[in-house]
């Protein structure tokens, strides 16, 4: 085998002459598979071809798991169409070499076994996955702007039936090995110690390959499908429109055009693949991809191993990071200024625990982690100290001076404030370099960033622990300054402001928020001010107007003076009913909404400039990353300042000007506008 030097795969054969072809990508922490990764399994595969053994395992040597997906990086260096094509067909090959080998063949499946690594399982006769929770598979391409393209949707449908294999790929969730064996995705499901001698059996009795019941078989029916498609589409819109995300659509008509032909079905997964690859959801929603292991990466500077956590403040945010932490294996202890005060929160938590974790021994064991302690035992104990509590300078100066004494050498204080700049606090303090913002979102379970805030005194060591710590309870850090608003909430408020502003001047809610909507905020400002609370929104609205000057709209304050807070009161901007706000149907008619969509979205924008200018983040990929796992902003645009490139920052500096004209001030570009963008932006 001249060129097949192996260097990303070992091949050894056992005494029942079966092959174990063990893939360990060289200088890489998880398999991927790339160009280089594929030609050289296609040459193992041809060698072994020749070799005729009993059987061939593909099993992997990297502790994290079988194969991540295709690499990604290589994506982002495709220049065209037909570059993409040559990519997939290469991938398409050599899985269709592996699928047409004349003897059994077995993927051993331990870890992540996502996109292009369950593309590859496919293409064996057998899968056998590991039993834990830890193993995943699935097909998330969406995710990604594409869709399967090495033959992943033209082996899985016949595999499990056309309703199992859309709904995998076309939500792009994963699923663990019991999940998967009961799809009929893998044959058996096996503790670690048993899943070499599993792959083997298979290999020596070949049962027959798995066969979809009757239903799932008939779901990949020429006259079904037309049914089914239509069925997808609507579910599919329900989260994603076409224009935006054109992917899932995509796939649906592939699947509905070629599905009884599995050779026109590769060609047309192939093309498909290749048209959406370059355009500018997939480039986009792969930047976001990057910009995720930009933040992930950000903890890894740092062996800090926090054990303990001890937080103060039991109320929303407190209880909820409270039961965050211990869901994620921390011991932690909560505590308030009475029992009474934290008991709802390890109500809560017990809800948490229950939906995420199922097991009753494992929401046992996370209700054990998490003390109730409202004398505050744990603060001597702890390696990290959150403080949760009212949002009063005064007050959480207080309660450092009486808490510094009792706490570790070397344990961390972070602060949870949303407003109050670290600098305000941090002189109460012995030792104010120990002092950092860890600044969740509300609600903690569901918003993955946190702004890691740094004052001038915030030591680089504690900051790096921070940040180590959010990883850890898997959270996404944003290192920000510590000025007025951080990042997210300042960037959010003059958006949520001018929805304000909208409202008083007669636009109905539901006008205004779809305006967002079909811009592709996940939810729109009128309805999300109502989720927040409006008192939270006028108290952040009011601190970033002291320093930025800017208005507060009357309308907000009367509503919070007269007791609708949003939501939490059943009454805002919209009345709550069983927590859900009521909406009129909105048909848009009558109202310009690219007016209204255009003075929402360049206040925001505007506000990004400023944020960068000032740099509340060191660069633009950071306010983008802040942005999209903050706020929501619309992924498929890549963020703010990636939006602002694709539109052309002088056209949109020119819109705001417009707008001061017809406004008023509160629309004055930032001069980040001249300075940040010297080519005016834009694509074309
Ligand atoms: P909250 O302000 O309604 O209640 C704070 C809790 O802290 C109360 O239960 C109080 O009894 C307790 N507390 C006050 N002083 C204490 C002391 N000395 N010792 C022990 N317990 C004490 O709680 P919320 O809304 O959760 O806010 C807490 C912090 O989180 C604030 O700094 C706020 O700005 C910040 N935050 C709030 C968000 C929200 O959406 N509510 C979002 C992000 C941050």
């Amino acid at each position: 085998m001249d060129d097949t030097t192996a260097v990303h795969f070992r091949l050894e054969t056992d005494a029942d002459n079966i092959a174990w072809l063990h893939i360990d990508k060289a200088g890489a922490g998880t398999n991927v598979l790339g160009t280089e990764v594929l030609r050289e399994l296609d040459r193992h595969l041809q060698a072994i071809a020749t070799q005729t053994p009993r059987g061939l395992v593909i099993l992997s040597d990297k502790k994290n798991g079988f194969i991540a997906g295709a690499d990604i990086e290589e994506f982002t260096r495709i220049k065209s169409a037909a570059q993409a094509l040559e990519l997939i067909n290469l991938g398409q090959s050599v899985f269709n070499r592996l699928a047409e080998l004349n003897f059994p063949t077995v993927a051993l499946i331990h870890g992540f076994c996502l996109g292009g690594g369950t593309e590859l399982s496919l293409a064996c006769r057998y899968r056998v996955a590991r039993d834990d929770p830890g193993t995943r598979l699935g097909l998330p391409e969406v995710r990604l702007g594409i869709h399967p393209g090495f033959g992943g949707s033209v082996r899985l449908t016949p595999l499990v039936g056309g309703i199992k294999a859309m709904d995998l790929m076309l939500t792009g969730r994963t699923i663990d090995g019991r999940q998967a064996k009961r799809f009929g995705l893998v044959d058996v499901v096996s503790p670690e110690r048993h899943l070499r001698s599993a792959a083997r059996r298979l290999l020596l009795d070949e049962p027959p390959i798995h066969r979809p019941a009757l239903l799932d078989r008939l779901s990949n029916n020429t006259l079904v499908r037309p049914l089914l498609a239509r069925v997808f589409r609507r579910q599919v819109a329900k989260r994603a429109s076409k224009q935006h995300y054109p992917a899932p659509y995509a796939l649906i008509d592939v699947w509905l055009k070629h599905a009884n032909d599995p050779q026109r079905m590769l060609e047309a997964e192939a093309q498909s693949i290749a048209g959406l690859i370059k355009g500018i959801t997939a480039r986009n929603l792969i930047r976001v991809f990057f910009l995720q292991e930009k933040l992930k990466g950000l903890g890894k500077d740092s062996d800090y191993e926090p054990r303990y956590v001890h937080v103060i403040g039991a109320v929303t945010m407190g209880g909820d990071i409270a039961a965050w932490c211990a869901l994620r294996g921390f011991r932690v202890s909560l505590q308030d200024q009475s029992p009474e005060r934290i008991a709802p929160a390890l109500q809560r938590a017990g809800k948490l625990f229950r939906r995420k974790l199922k097991h009753p021994r494992k929401v046992t064991g996370a209700m054990d982690r998490l003390m109730p302690d409202h004398r505050g035992t744990g603060i001597g104990r702890a390696d990290i100290v959150i403080e949760a509590i009212f949002e009063d300078a005064e007050v959480k100066r207080s309660l450092y001076k009486d808490i510094e004494p009792r706490m570790k050498p070397g344990a961390v204080l972070a602060t949870n404030t949303s407003s109050i700049p670290l600098e305000e606090l941090s002189g109460a303090l012995e030792q104010p370099d120990r002092l950092v913002g860890l600044h969740f979102f509300n609600p903690v379970a569901l918003m993955q960033l946190v702004e890691i805030v740094n004052g001038s005194s915030t030591s680089a060591e504690v900051s790096r622990k921070a940040m180590a710590f959010t990883r850890q309870i898997d959270r996404l850090p944003l290192p920000v300054t510590s000025t007025p608003g951080f990042l997210v909430n300042r960037i959010l408020m003059p958006y949520l402001m001018e929805a304000v502003v909208l409202e008083s001047e007669g636009v109905p809610p539901v006008i205004i928020d779809k305006a967002a909507t079909d811009f592709g905020m996940p939810m729109g400002p009128v309805e999300l001010a109502d989720t927040v609370g409006l008192d939270i929104c006028l108290h952040v609205a009011g601190i970033l107007a002291e320093h930025f000057d800017a208005d507060v709209p009357e309308r907000l304050k009367k509503l919070v003076a007269d007791g609708h807070l949003g939501k939490k009161s059943g009454r805002g901007f919209y009345t709550f009913r069983k927590g859900k706000a009521v909406k009129p149907k909105a048909s848009g008619h009558g109202w310009n909404l690219d007016d209204i969509t255009n003075r929402l979205m360049l206040r925001l924008l505007n506000e990004a400039v400023s944020c960068v200018r000032e740099g509340v983040v060191s660069d633009r990929d950071l306010l983008d990353a802040g942005l999209v796992f903050g706020t929501g902003f619309a992924p498929f645009r890549g963020g703010p300042m990636q939006h602002i490139e694709s539109i052309g920052a002088n056209m949109l500096r020119k819109d705001l000007e417009t707008l001061v004209q017809l406004r008023g001030k509160r629309f004055a570009p930032d001069p980040g506008w001249e300075s940040l963008f010297t080519s005016g932006g834009g694509d074309d």
